[in-house]
């Protein structure tokens, strides 16, 4: 039991678990999980740990065990999960929808480019067998080739394709688009952006946050379930493979239409080169 639970029962507080009312829902290898961490060192927001798998794999298992996995909460508190693949989940918008027309959606986005060879690290980490980046990422596995849109590394940033689907239940004013850039280079700038539009009070702020050299990230000072400095594990901030400048700019002129389709829908330039 948390000292905040214990101050809570001796107050004769119950609390309660209750669906969430904001989602990180992407996307995936966009800096979702230190959105999170980062989030809910505030007070006022809890934080199911795991992704829970809601709106894609465990829907049939209804609303009732949704909120059992759910961290429980006081009046007031807000409560937030992260499931990166509810972005790209066909069903989701429309199941998040019929859970609260009013929920607030967070999208953590990052240069596709990057983010792709991200998602591809990811992969070969788990499978030491796969296929070089080049070889996978063109149809007939060389430079000379179109690009596979096929592949998933490939395919999950064409952002704007994706958020269509979500704009098509609710309006532009519920998402927030955080830059997974700045999340790095500038934490309690983003952080601030999402107090904001979760309507919290700015607590978390640049003091939360210091420079890890040796890791290359911002890292926490303290957070809920840690009191001592600490950074996001090692499957957050991997080295990422070498790949051929020449395919990189392949790569970059693939995505170009597709980035400026998302900073015309969002309003947003993200400045992805
Ligand atoms: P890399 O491992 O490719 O560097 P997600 O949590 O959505 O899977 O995203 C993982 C990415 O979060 C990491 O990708 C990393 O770049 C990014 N990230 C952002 N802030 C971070 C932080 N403070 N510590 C570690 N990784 C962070």
């Amino acid at each position: 039991i948390s000292p905040k639970y214990k101050f809570f029962r001796e107050q004769g507080l119950r609390p309660e678990r209750q669906l969430p009312s904001a989602l990180i829902i992407g996307v995936k290898k966009g800096g979702t999980r230190a959105l999170l961490e980062f989030i809910r060192i505030h007070p006022d927001v809890r934080a199911a740990g795991s992704e829970v798998h809601f709106f894609d794999k465990n829907y049939a298992k209804g609303f009732q065990w949704y909120r059992s996995h759910m961290p429980a909460t006081l009046e007031g508190q807000l409560t937030i999960e992260k499931t990166p693949s509810y972005f790209i989940t066909r069903e989701a918008p429309h199941r998040v929808h019929l859970m609260n027309p009013s929920t607030k959606l967070l999208i953590v986005v990052r240069d596709p480019v990057t983010r792709a060879i991200s998602d591809y690290a990811q992969a070969i980490s788990k499978k030491i067998d796969m296929k070089p980046f080049e070889q996978l990422l063109f149809v007939n596995g060389s430079i000379g080739s179109i690009i596979d849109t096929s592949w998933g590394p490939v395919k999950l940033g064409i952002y704007s394709r994706y958020l269509s689907r979500w704009l098509k239940f609710f309006p532009l004013s519920q998402f927030l688009f955080v830059s997974g850039e700045r999340l790095v280079l500038d934490p309690a700038i983003e952080l601030r952006r999402v107090q904001d539009f979760l309507g919290l009070k700015r607590v978390v702020t640049e003091k939360h946050f210091y420079f890890n050299s040796t890791k290359g990230f911002p890292c926490l000072f303290k957070s809920e379930g840690h009191s001592a400095p600490h950074c996001l594990g090692k499957t957050k901030g991997r080295n990422h493979p070498y790949v051929n400048p020449v395919v990189l700019q392949r790569l970059r002129d693939f995505y170009r239409p597709f980035n400026n389709h998302f900073y015309q829908i969002t309003g947003i330039n993200f400045g992805w080169a």
